[in-house]
C-alpha cells in the first residue's frame, strides 16, 4: 500500500538518487511517460533530485539520456536538483534508488519525519526488492539494467497511484 495522498485526487512522487544525473532522472522521465499513458498527467506530479549537490543545474548524464532515447523516452528537459527537507513535507511518496540514498533521505527527514512516505523504488519491483545500482562509474550495460528495473517498478507504481487518485 502506498501512503495516502495529502490532497484528494492528486499524488506527488519524488525520486531520489545521489547525483540526480543518472538513476532518478531516468525514473522521473519513465514515470512521467507512464503517468501520461495512463491518462493521469493532470493528477500526478513527478520530480527528482539528488542527495548531493555536485551536478545541480546540469542535464542528465549523456549515457542515461541515450539509454532513455533508445527506449523511446525523451530526457532532454532534465536539469539536476538537490533534495531539500521541504520535499518531505510536500511529496506524498519519496522513492530512493538505493539503501544509502534511503539513509540520507531519512536523515534529512529527522527522527519523526515522514518515515512511511520514504521507501525504496525497488520495493515495487515484481522481480524482487533491492537497490537500483549506481551506473555512474560503470559501462553502458549498467544504464540498460537501470532502465529495465525502473520500467518494471513504474508500471506497478502507476497502477497503485491510479487506485488512489481516481
Ligand atoms: P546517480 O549517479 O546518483 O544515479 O545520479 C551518480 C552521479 C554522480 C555521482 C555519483 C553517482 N558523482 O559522484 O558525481
Amino acid at each position: 500500500m502506498l501512503p495516502a495522498p495529502r490532497r484528494s485526487g492528486h499524488y506527488r512522487v519524488a525520486l531520489v538518487c545521489l547525483g540526480n544525473i543518472c538513476r532518478s532522472p531516468m525514473a522521473d522521465v519513465v514515470l512521467r511517460a507512464k503517468v501520461a499513458e495512463a491518462g493521469l498527467a493532470g493528477r500526478v506530479t513527478v520530480r527528482s533530485s539528488g542527495t548531493g549537490g555536485w551536478h545541480v543545474g546540469e542535464p542528465m548524464d549523456p549515457r542515461a539520456a541515450a539509454t532513455l532515447r533508445a527506449g523511446g523516452y525523451d530526457g532532454s528537459d532534465h536539469r539536476a536538483q538537490q533534495l531539500a527537507a521541504s520535499w518531505l513535507d510536500e511529496d506524498d511518496l519519496v522513492l530512493a534508488m538505493d539503501a544509502a540514498n534511503l539513509t540520507d533521505v531519512a536523515a534529512l527527514a529527522g527522527p519523526d519525519g515522514h518515515a512511511r512516505r520514504v521507501r525504496l523504488l525497488r520495493d515495487l519491483d515484481p522481480e524482487g526488492p533491492g537497490d537500483v545500482p549506481d551506473p555512474y562509474y560503470g559501462g553502458d550495460q549498467g544504464f540498460t539494467e537501470v532502465l529495465a528495473m525502473v520500467e518494471r517498478c513504474c508500471d506497478v507504481l502507476v497502477t497503485e497511484i491510479a487506485a488512489l487518485v481516481r
